[in-house]
């Protein structure tokens, strides 16, 4: 079933980490807490603007897992991902030759290994 949105998941956690305050944020908890969806609302909050073609707070955004697949199959094409997260007229569209998701408004999310973090050099991101 497709999520509810608007849904303010992170409420005022994940301002203070939209607004710089916060450098890193953790999230800790069992089965089905809301983990993965808490992560693709705060991209969601942090790439997007008021309108749809607005530019938001990031416009460069690494997403990292474990692995590559992991990335691309829970959080981006999972239940709680991120295009299960966003609603249409906000959607990003995947481009699998660059590993990134593409917004309306121009932001791009671009999905790592954990395994392997030298890729991570380079394109300068806004967030992560
Ligand atoms: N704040 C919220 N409002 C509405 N639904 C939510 C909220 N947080 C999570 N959910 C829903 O609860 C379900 C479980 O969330 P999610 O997949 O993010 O959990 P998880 O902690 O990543 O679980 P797992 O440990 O299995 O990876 C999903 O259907 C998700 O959309
Ligand atoms: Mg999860």
């Amino acid at each position: 079933m497709r999520p509810p949105f608007p849904v303010r998941v992170l409420g005022a956690a994940a301002s203070v980490a939209v607004r710089r305050l916060l450098a890193v944020l953790g999230i800790m908890g069992g089965r089905g807490a809301g983990k993965t969806r808490a992560g693709a609302e705060w991209v969601r909050q942090v790439v997007e603007g008021s309108l749809p073609l607005d530019r938001g707070e990031a416009r460069r955004v690494a997403l990292v897992g474990e692995t590559f697949d992991q990335v691309r199959d829970v959080m981006i094409f999972g239940d709680s991902g991120i295009l299960q997260c966003s609603p249409p007229d906000r959607r990003p569209v995947w481009k699998a030759s660059e590993r990134k998701l593409i917004w309306p408004n121009g932001a791009e999310v671009q999905a790592f290994s954990a395994h392997d973090p030298e890729r991570l050099r380079g394109p300068q991101f806004d967030a992560a």
